[in-house]
């Protein structure tokens, strides 16, 4: 990371120095981008939106490694997701395992994307979110009362009841809000 900064000052530099608005404009996208990579890649994909987003947030392929979603998107296991049947047509199915695979957490240089894809490098494949260890991590002073005990989050599945942010791949503590309980210092 601090050799990815100094490459980026000797870019600022170097791209002030030529004093092009043009050169100026694509080092500030630049740089835009660089700071998005501390969260995780936001969803770019329509029919993973859809089929995926109909019954929970359309989790970012980035939450989890692609050993996970090789088991998720499988068609035996979408005909009995969770107690739902998620199933989806061959053509769909190919194509969002494809997009899940290409941007799962273990192919994204995502800050949260890597530390998902360090806690489970050990072998584990974990189908929910919820039990990557560094997920859980995050949520250990979470009370069931903030959870199940409330009528407008009941499961730590639905990230976006409390993560205002989590549409557009932003898990900050700073953009968290529980639903009765308030932000992050709401103990
Ligand atoms: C028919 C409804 C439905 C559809 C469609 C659906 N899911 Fe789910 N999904 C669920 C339910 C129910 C759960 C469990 C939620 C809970 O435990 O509270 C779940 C949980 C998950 C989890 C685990 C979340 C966690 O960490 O607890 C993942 C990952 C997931 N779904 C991915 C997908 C993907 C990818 C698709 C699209 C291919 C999809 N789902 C489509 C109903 C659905
Ligand atoms: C009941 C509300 C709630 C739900 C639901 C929830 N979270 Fe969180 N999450 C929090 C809170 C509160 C924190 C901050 C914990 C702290 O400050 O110690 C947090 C922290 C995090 C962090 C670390 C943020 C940071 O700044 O370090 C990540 C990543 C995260 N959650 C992801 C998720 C994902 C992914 C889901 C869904 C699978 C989810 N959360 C569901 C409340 C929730």
């Amino acid at each position: 990371m601090r050799n990815t900064f100094k490459t980026a000052l000797l870019a600022a530099a170097l791209l002030t120095g030529s004093g092009s608005a043009m050169a100026e404009e694509n080092f500030f996208l630049w740089l835009v981008n660089f700071t998005r990579q501390k969260e995780v890649q936001p969803v770019d994909n329509k029919a993973w939106n859809e089929e995926c987003g109909s019954c929970h947030l359309a989790y970012q392929p980035g939450l989890l490694p692609g050993k996970s979603w090789a088991k998720l998107l499988d068609e035996k296991a979408l005909a009995d997701h969770f107690g739902e049947d998620a199933s989806l047509d061959d053509d769909t199915l190919k194509a969002l395992r494809v997009y899940a695979l290409e941007n799962a957490a273990d192919k994204s240089w995502h800050k949260r994307s890597r530390k998902i894809a360090q806690a489970t490098a050990d072998g584990e494949a974990p189908l929910r979110i919820v039990e990557v260890r560094y997920i859980k991590r995050k949520h250990h002073d979470i009370t069931e009362k903030m959870i199940k005990g409330n009528k407008d989050v009941k499961s730590l599945s639905y990230c976006n009841t409390c993560h205002t942010k989590a549409e557009e791949g932003i898990y900050d503590e700073d953009t968290v809000d529980i639903p009765n309980f308030g932000g992050h210092d709401y103990d």
